[in-house]
């Protein structure tokens, strides 16, 4: 399968920084055709990074989306206005999202569903706390954000979607003192989503989709992560920021 590394570089970059690094990676990653690899700003570089990246191996994505279309919904963002700037994915149900500004496994249900609707491809982000992982508890809460989350969801539309595990405790953008799940941890973590999604769709949905890890992905141990049988690429955050060491991780397996 083929890879994806992806950057989310989540509230950083003006516009005028977010084409300076877009510009930069357009050149240190030129000619890489193995990997998929997306950059994911804020809404208000997307326009701009577009006409950056159009026509070169990097894809563009937003860091979430409104399931309405259109209408009297002050602030929000619709799929067909992330496509109309150039968008190729969404990333969906980011843990900051569920803690900051209650996103739900029904809105991220919504949220996929219109996306999907739409044809634009979506990173489903799942993950449990580091209080749920010590009562054990995390395959349970993992099992229930991909089973709500993914709720109607055709197994024909599948095809658009990568799930990310990002445990929460492992997300060092935010909380510098966070280190990496070890790779244990993540394989094993994947491995049960691949289970599960063999349980919601089938084996070969459950073998074809990509499964990325995120927190605390870095140039020293992308290669470790990236050997994994289940982990099929990685959502970076913190280390996505500067192009040469995303450029890094791209390269770094
Ligand atoms: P870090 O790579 O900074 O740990 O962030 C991971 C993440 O949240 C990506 O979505």
């Amino acid at each position: 399968m083929k890879p994806l590394i992806a950057g989310n570089w989540k509230l950083n970059k003006t516009v005028e920084e977010a084409v300076e690094t877009a510009a930069r990676l357009k050149i240190i990653l030129q000619g890489i055709t193995d990997k998929d690899i997306l950059i994911c700003p804020p809404f208000t570089a997307l326009d701009k990074v577009h006409h950056v990246i159009k026509g070169t191996n990097i894809l563009l994505g937003a860091q979430d989306v409104f399931w309405e279309e259109k209408g009297a919904f002050t602030g929000e963002v619709a799929p067909e206005m992330l496509k109309d700037v150039g968008c190729d994915y969404v990333i969906i149900g980011h843990s900051e999202r569920r803690e900051y500004f209650n996103e739900s496994d029904e809105t991220v249900n919504k949220k996929i569903r219109s996306s999907l609707a739409d044809e634009l491809n979506v990173i489903l982000c799942v993950g449990e706390s580091l209080e749920q992982r010590k009562a054990g508890k995390q395959e349970t809460v993992v099992e229930q954000q991909l089973e709500k989350g993914l709720k109607g969801v055709k197994k024909a539309d599948m095809k658009f979607v990568t799930i990310a595990y990002e445990p929460i405790w492992a997300i060092s953008s935010g909380n510098p003192n966070h280190k990496p799940a070890t790779t244990n941890d993540a394989q094993e973590m994947h491995k049960f989503i691949r289970y599960i999604l063999n349980i919601l769709f089938d084996d070969k949905t459950a073998e074809s989709t990509r499964i990325l890890y995120g927190g605390s992905m870095k140039p020293d141990n992308v290669k470790e992560l990236m050997a994994q049988p289940d982990i099929n690429g990685g959502l970076v955050g913190g280390a996505s920021l500067d192009a040469e060491s995303f450029a890094k991780i791209v390269k770094g397996f």
